[in-house]
């Protein structure tokens, strides 16, 4: 039976074990804690779903079904792109445990990791971290993969390892620049929209609204395929930070989308500062409004280690206007709720994440004055041509903004 240690950060901290097993229908999954984590005195739960105690915890799913690993576990593995370029350069035929333990240790999301029994690292796909002068190679090389998976096998090869554990379904890849590691995104060849421009110009309009945002910047802005560079917020001086997503703090199994208020309730228990997490929470629910982003889904919020048992919202990441489409929230904002994008209904929700109205329309309105100003100019800095302006009108300037406008 396939296993593997889990340690915890640089130092190789033994957390527990992790083993596996496949019937060829049926793969399981039993993660234990070790005697000497649940003993030391900085102990702490890796997921709400994996509670201190002695004994297995155990998942199980069918083949194609994700839910074979724990969600911290899974959060640690790769997702569409990563998994493409493993199945292509290790040649297909891996299981959930091989996702998981032969991507690369160095860059993995979070600060898990999967060893042997010497101790080591069981990934097998490490090649050295590309630098920020590499970027434009890597772009090349996610291009051909991209126009042809079937025959690009070097270059899945090449891919594999600085993709490494990152989730997510565009083309990506790690880098190392300015003594920190950062997420390369890549232009697609599926994109008909210039997607990393409007992605780092709503990061950084996400920052001048004064929420707490992952550090974005536009590389290759001059040419028609720019990669955003957005720092890794799980690492910090060399550390490793233990990271869990949204989905996984809810334990949410389902395919359909979960809700905010849920979200609230997991800060309000395990959050190092709740009442700021809560605010914050609320704010980026209507910037995600204000902005019509699309990719509010629960794995794209998610929370930091701060130390103690406690934890921290993570900085904002993968905010994506979406002009004129259907205005549909991927999580909703009330547990059982409508999935709206309405302003009307967060606010109603305000009290539940500590702001009473008038404070809510308060930062409401604030918010929708920086987006309305700022915008345009924000789209220009990052290259965007009038046309391409034009294009995203529609999803910063709407009836939802309006109102927010309106709102005090
Ligand atoms: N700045 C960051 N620091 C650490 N981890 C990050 C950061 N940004 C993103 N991640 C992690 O990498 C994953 C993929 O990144 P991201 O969501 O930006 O990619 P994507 O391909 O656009 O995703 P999606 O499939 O949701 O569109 C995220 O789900 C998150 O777990
Ligand atoms: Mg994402």
């Amino acid at each position: 039976m396939p296993e593997a240690i889990v340690a915890l950060g640089e130092g190789k901290r033994i957390v527990g074990r992790l083993r596996f097993e496949t019937d060829g229908k049926c793969q399981h999954s039993q993660f234990e804690y070790a005697a000497e984590w649940l003993a030391a005195p900085d102990r702490f739960a890796i997921s709400p779903a994996l509670p201190l105690r002695e004994g297995g915890h155990f998942a199980a799913g069918r083949e194609d079904i994700r839910s074979t690993l724990s969600g911290v576990f899974a959060d640690a593995a790769p997702d569409a792109w990563g998994r493409m370029l493993m199945t292509k350069a290790l040649v297909g035929g891996l299981t959930e445990f091989d996702y998981l333990v032969l991507s690369d240790d160095r860059t993995r999301q979070g600060a898990l990791r999967f060893l042997g029994e010497d101790m080591e690292p069981l990934s097998d796909l490490n090649p050295p971290i590309p630098r920020l002068v590499d970027l434009e190679r890597l772009r090349l090389l996610a291009q051909r993969f991209e126009r042809d998976p079937g025959g690009a096998e070097a270059e899945a090869r090449d891919l594999a390892g600085v993709a490494g554990s990152l989730g997510g379904a565009r083309p990506k890849a790690n880098v190392e620049g300015d003594g920190h590691l950062w997420i390369a995104k890549f232009t697609s060849e599926k994109d008909t929209k210039p997607v990393e421009r409007a992605e780092v110009a709503t990061l950084k309009l996400a920052t001048q609204c004064g929420l707490r945002v992952a550090e974005a910047t536009l590389e290759l802005r001059d040419s028609d395929h720019p990669i955003a560079l957005i720092r890794r917020f799980d690492r910090r001086d060399g550390a490793r930070i233990p990271y869990m997503s949204a989905r996984t703090a809810l334990d949410w199994q389902s395919d359909e989308g979960g809700y905010y208020t849920d979200i609230a309730d997991v800060i309000r228990q395990v959050s190092a500062k709740p009442t700021e997490d809560l605010h914050e929470l609320w704010r980026r629910i209507v910037f995600t409004i204000l902005v019509s982003n699309k990719d509010d889904h629960l794995k794209n919020h998610g929370f930091v280690y701060a130390g103690e048992d406690r934890w921290r919202l993570s900085p904002a990441f993968d905010i994506n206007p979406a002009p004129s489409r259907q205005r549909v929230l991927e999580t909703g904002i009330i547990q059982g709720g409508p999935f709206d994008a309405s302003l009307d209904i967060a606010l109603d929700a305000a009290e539940f994440f500590e702001l009473t109205l008038t404070d809510a329309k308060q930062q409401a309105s604030e918010m929708a004055k920086i987006i309305a100003a700022n915008w345009k100019q924000a789209l220009r800095a990052e290259g965007a041509s009038p046309d391409e302006i034009r294009i995203y009108a529609d999803a910063f300037e709407h009836d939802e903004a309006e109102k927010a406008l309106k709102a005090v």
